[in-house]
């Protein structure tokens, strides 16, 4: 049996703060919280995170390059979602996926955006503004703004109009999110 080679950057110190945010990642996984705790424990990971964000228990988001994912102001992602925001190869495959890895990575929830439980978002995909992701969807392409997108892999399925999105609630003190008083598991 072979060993899998810890790469360059994860020896040292930068190995002792990435066994750090898988336990911090662990936590906001598994751990009965409010969903802005979540996104507390996730900023400390690395993860660029707005106001006002609820995060689903079971949420994973890259482990290895946190730093790549940025979740914008009021957005909502329901639980067991999978957000990668790098891709990784085996080595005997760096020929046939090379270019997917340098091109697909980070990923970008624009403000107020809704993921649907158990939905995976691949490397490279931007959710575009208040843009909404059925339950299960795979998401492999960017979606756009103020539209409903859900399947494998997501298409879009409704657009709606930038009228229609109540986004005074976003100006007053109780947003939706905040509005969560009980823990959400
Ligand atoms: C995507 C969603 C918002 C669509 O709601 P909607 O606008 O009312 O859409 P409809 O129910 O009219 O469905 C429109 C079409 O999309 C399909 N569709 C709806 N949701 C889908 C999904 N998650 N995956 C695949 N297809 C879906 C429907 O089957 C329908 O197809 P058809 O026209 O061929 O019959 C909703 O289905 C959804 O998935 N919400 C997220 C639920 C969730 O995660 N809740 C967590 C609560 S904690």
């Amino acid at each position: 049996m072979g060993t899998i080679p810890l790469e360059k950057e994860f020896k040292g110190i930068a190995a002792v703060r990435s066994v750090i945010n898988r336990l911090l990642h662990s936590l906001a996984r598994n751990l009965p919280m409010y969903p802005a705790w979540r996104a507390s424990i996730h900023r400390m990971r690395g993860i660029r995170i707005g106001r006002d964000v609820f995060i689903g228990s079971d949420v994973f988001i890259d482990n290895t390059y946190p730093e790549r994912i940025v979740i914008e102001d009021f957005v909502t992602v329901i639980s067991r979602t999978f957000i990668i925001g790098h891709s990784f190869t085996p080595v005997h495959l760096k020929k046939i996926l090379e270019k997917n890895e340098i091109r697909q990575t980070g990923v970008l929830l624009k403000k107020g955006c809704y993921i649907g439980g158990q939905s995976v978002i691949m490397p490279g995909v931007v959710i575009g503004e208040c843009a909404i992701i059925g339950a299960g969807s795979v998401v492999t392409r960017d979606i756009p703004d103020y539209s409903i997108a859900a399947g494998n892999p997501a298409k879009v399925i409704k657009t709606f109009s930038k009228e229609d999105v109540i986004f005074d609630v976003f100006d007053s003190r109780k947003t939706p999110n905040e509005g969560r008083s009980t823990i959400e598991v």
